[in-house]
């Protein structure tokens, strides 16, 4: 009785870990010297995520709405402001985009070859964050846009890190670390607004909704989004404009097991399996052999990729395919 449980046991432990395979393998990262033109893996032993469970890695992709970059979310995203994506339905999208983006010589020319916020506004720097083992994105990308967006604004006088905690705990029509919908998080920011870094420090994990700050010391105030400001950017030229005019914004990703292997270079999928959805904030863009490559700002520290900032080929893995933003209420900045 007893060694036929054991064998049992041991077959189902044999069978899951089969199942889940770790992103961090040699295998992967061979293939990927092997084949990537333009980027360089991290090895191995030097990956801060090998000794993160693969079901840890996978929870803190918590963009939910990730399908976003399929056609058919995207047409959803037409729909009044309010509507859910739906977070179940299968998603076909492909590594590489199949809709070419048709970029006019002309229209291509009224940009420069590239752009870095961190160059254009140096004043409106902050620490690269971590959400850790959290499914958080959308909260620190969302929250990350906002005080970019009021920084610019203000000319770096007002630059003010948020809390993404505020967001977990509070944002009703996302799931704290199980994951968000973009949409969501703007419809948050216009509404219930977002209180600072310092008010309610990240806990990575999720905790009841608090309506004061953690030390009492600290005023409990809330920093929004002007309602009715949300925008949707489909098209390489409506990103690039919007960067230049109102700053960053969010972008919706997949990810595949090859991108948390990512060590620098410009990203192009090249092998491994869809491990789920990701948001980011979008921070620039530059020109190599004519096409765009984006720069993106990641939240998994600042020994992540690009000293926390990783670059994607136009195209790949939905990069391009929407961005999110809104414009940050100013009137309530000012008066502080
Ligand atoms: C990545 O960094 C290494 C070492 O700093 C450098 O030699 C290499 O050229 C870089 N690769 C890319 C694709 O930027």
């Amino acid at each position: 009785m007893k060694s036929t449980s054991i064998i049992v046991l041991l077959a189902l432990i044999g069978y899951s870990s089969q199942v889940t395979r770790h992103p961090v393998r040699q295998e992967l990262v061979e293939e990927i010297k092997l084949k990537a033109e333009s980027w360089t893996p991290v090895e191995t032993h030097q990956n801060l995520l090998r000794d993160v469970h693969p079901d840890k890695i996978k929870s803190r992709l918590g963009n939910l709405g990730f399908q976003e970059g399929s056609l058919i979310s995207k047409l959803m995203s037409y729909l009044p402001f309010k509507t859910k994506f739906l977070g179940n339905h299968n998603h076909e999208h492909n590594a590489k985009s199949s809709h070419k983006k048709l970029q006019s010589p002309m229209l291509q020319d009224i940009f420069p070859q590239s752009f870095d916020f961190r160059e254009q506004h140096p004043t409106c720097l902050r620490e690269i964050r971590d959400q850790l083992d959290c499914g958080a994105c959308w909260a620190f990308s969302s929250s990350g846009m906002l005080a970019d967006r009021i920084c610019k604004a203000t000319d770096g006088k007002v630059n003010l890190e948020f809390s993404p905690q505020d967001m977990v705990a509070c944002s009703m029509d996302n799931y704290g670390c199980q994951g968000g919908y973009l949409m969501n998080s703007i419809d948050f920011l216009m509404n219930d607004g977002v209180v600072i870094d310092k008010c309610q420090p990240y806990r990575n994990a999720l905790n009841k909704c608090e309506y004061s700050c953690t030390d009492k010391t600290i005023p409990y105030k809330k920093h929004y989004c002007r309602p009715g400001s949300l925008k949707i950017m489909t098209t390489a030229e409506e990103f690039k404009q919007e960067l230049l005019t109102n700053g960053p914004f969010i972008v919706s990703l997949t990810v595949y097991e090859d991108f948390i292997n990512y060590g620098n270079g410009t990203y192009t999928y090249i092998a491994g399996e869809i491990i789920g959805g990701h948001a980011m904030k979008m921070m620039g863009w530059s020109t190599e052999n004519g096409k765009t490559v984006w720069l993106l700002q990641n939240q998994w520290s600042d020994q992540w990729g690009e000293k926390g900032f990783i670059k994607i080929l136009e195209g790949e893995i939905g990069i391009d395919s929407i961005g999110i933003s809104c414009q940050p209420e100013l009137n309530s900045e000012e008066s502080k």
